[in-house]
């Protein structure tokens, strides 16, 4: 017999005899000649109350039925005369599939604090805000796919064991098949490696991408991507997933344009898909979310130079705003990012042409030659969501760059073979897709939005 999910029994039309649901029990009440179980089976945030009459063959089976405990209902769905359901399943046969202890099951009636579900991540997908967590987050995915699938960009796959350090950022995790209890001598380690070179684990699918780019015209990679940083932030995941488009034949106008619809668009389709789940958060976690969201989708990004991003920064630090002085030259800090979005324009802010000396060597340098095109989009609350650029497409500058920076242009030959053979302008960025999700649930911290979150000194399963 087919089972039905309880999102499905939810939605039915109308009373129906002979229904099948498995689920868990989140809650049981017992009242004279009768029990009410909640059921949940993760399909949705609403539960199936099912109503138990105690004088049911197998009701003794009740006693075990308790939060957290695995069953099979079967009955008939009918209008429910309680408050808060359209329908109830009467309950005509049980089966319990799996019992969960009630001395250790750690989840109670209670709230949990995120902090302890975040040390029980084998279960903590079994309560209301992290089931609708993981569920919009499923959905954010199908809502990336489908803006580029209408866009005709092809998917493509970018390697996840990599050669290289994209951004030159030095965050590498490295990846070998060497025992590191018995080492080889220093000079045989990388001849004898699984590789016979050093290899790591991507930091950015962009290089590739750009490659890919350069023959399809307009491509995403969408990938968990790892970076080695030890920063301690909400912010920031060992692991994590990065969109990447890249599109032939686009300068950094059409790049910001893209990234700001690919935001809203994510945006409109949550709210329009996760309406449910989302008003969770809405109420529990963010009561001005809806109004943050708003923001984003009411009217176009500001579009701000970083000198003059500086200079606002500046008059305001005048003002005693800053821990930290903004200047000429340096990277913003989260703070100065805050200030521009949430206080000087209370809208999203795209920064573009910064400084050339805190940027990496693929960006394409702007005729005042201190400056290149690049792009941050920066949102309320979590600040840097998408960083990109336009690429540097002259082979003569490129080169220039890389032995400025000096890189190996050789192992970078592959590369610049873009450049030699048909160069045209491209642009792409990368969007991080838990700092998407952070923004559209007001979750504050990256640890809760991964459901197995890595990050330094941890690493569970
Ligand atoms: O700005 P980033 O470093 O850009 C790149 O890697 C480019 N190669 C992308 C490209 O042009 N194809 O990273 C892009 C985004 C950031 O804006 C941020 O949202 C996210 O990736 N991100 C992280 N998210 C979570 N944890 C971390 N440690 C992150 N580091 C970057
Ligand atoms: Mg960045």
């Amino acid at each position: 017999m087919r089972r039905t999910r309880v999102w499905d029994a939810l939605q039915a039309d109308g009373p129906q005899e002979n229904v099948l649901v498995k689920g868990w029990v989140r809650t049981r009440r017992d009242a004279k000649g009768f029990s009410f179980l909640e059921i949940n089976d993760g399909s949705c945030l609403q539960n199936l109350q099912a109503v138990v009459d105690h004088h049911l063959p197998g009701a003794a089976l009740l006693g075990d039925m308790q939060t957290g405990a695995a069953v099979a209902l079967r009955g008939q769905l009918a209008e429910s005369p309680g408050k808060g359901q359209r329908f109830e399943l009467q309950v005509g046969e049980m089966e319990l599939l799996g019992r969960a202890d009630p001395e250790s099951y750690p989840l109670q009636k209670k709230r949990h604090s995120d902090e302890f579900l975040r040390s029980i991540p084998q279960i903590r997908a079994r309560t209301n805000k992290y089931g609708a967590l993981y569920r919009i987050r499923s959905e954010l995915s199908w809502a990336i796919h489908s803006f580029f699938h209408q866009r005709a960009f092809a998917y493509v796959h970018t390697p996840i064991i990599t050669g290289l350090d994209c951004e030159g950022a030095g965050e590498l995790f490295r990846v070998t098949s060497l025992d590191l209890d018995r080492l080889p001598a220093p000079e045989e380690r990388e001849a004898r490696d699984f590789f016979g070179q050093k290899a790591f684990l991507t930091v950015s699918g962009q290089l590739t991408a750009e490659v890919l780019a350069c023959a399809l015209g307009n491509v995403y990679t969408f990938g968990p991507t790892f970076r080695a940083e030890n920063s301690n932030t909400p912010r920031h995941a060992a692991e994590f997933w990065m969109l990447e488009p890249e599109m032939a034949f686009a300068d950094l106008e059409e790049n910001m344009d893209l990234a700001e619809d690919l935001i809203v668009s994510c945006i409109s389709h949550i709210r329009r898909e996760c309406a449910q789940d989302l008003d969770l958060f809405a109420r529990f976690v963010d009561t001005s979310l809806y109004e943050t969201l708003d923001l984003v989708t009411s009217g176009p990004f500001i579009r701000l130079p970083y000198a003059q991003a500086v200079d606002i920064l500046q008059a305001a630090h005048r003002k005693k705003k800053f821990e930290y002085e903004p200047l000429y030259g340096q990277d913003l800090q989260t703070e100065h990012e805050r200030y521009l979005v949430e206080t000087a324009y209370r809208r999203p802010v795209i920064v573009h042409d910064y400084p050339q000396s805190i940027k990496p060597f693929y960006m394409r340098i702007n005729e005042d030659r201190e400056t290149v095109a690049a792009m941050d989009v920066l949102l309320p609350r979590v600040g840097e969501i998408v960083g990109g650029s336009q690429r540097e497409e002259r082979y003569d500058q490129l080169v220039a760059r890389m032995e400025e920076m000096g890189l190996n242009t050789e192992e970078y030959s592959w590369y610049l073979d873009l450049r030699r053979y048909g160069t045209v302008p491209h642009s792409g960025f990368g969007l991080g897709f838990e700092r998407l999700l952070m923004f559209i649930t007001g979750v504050h911290n990256i640890r809760d939005v991964l459901p197995f979150p890595r990050t330094p000194q941890h690493l569970q399963f």
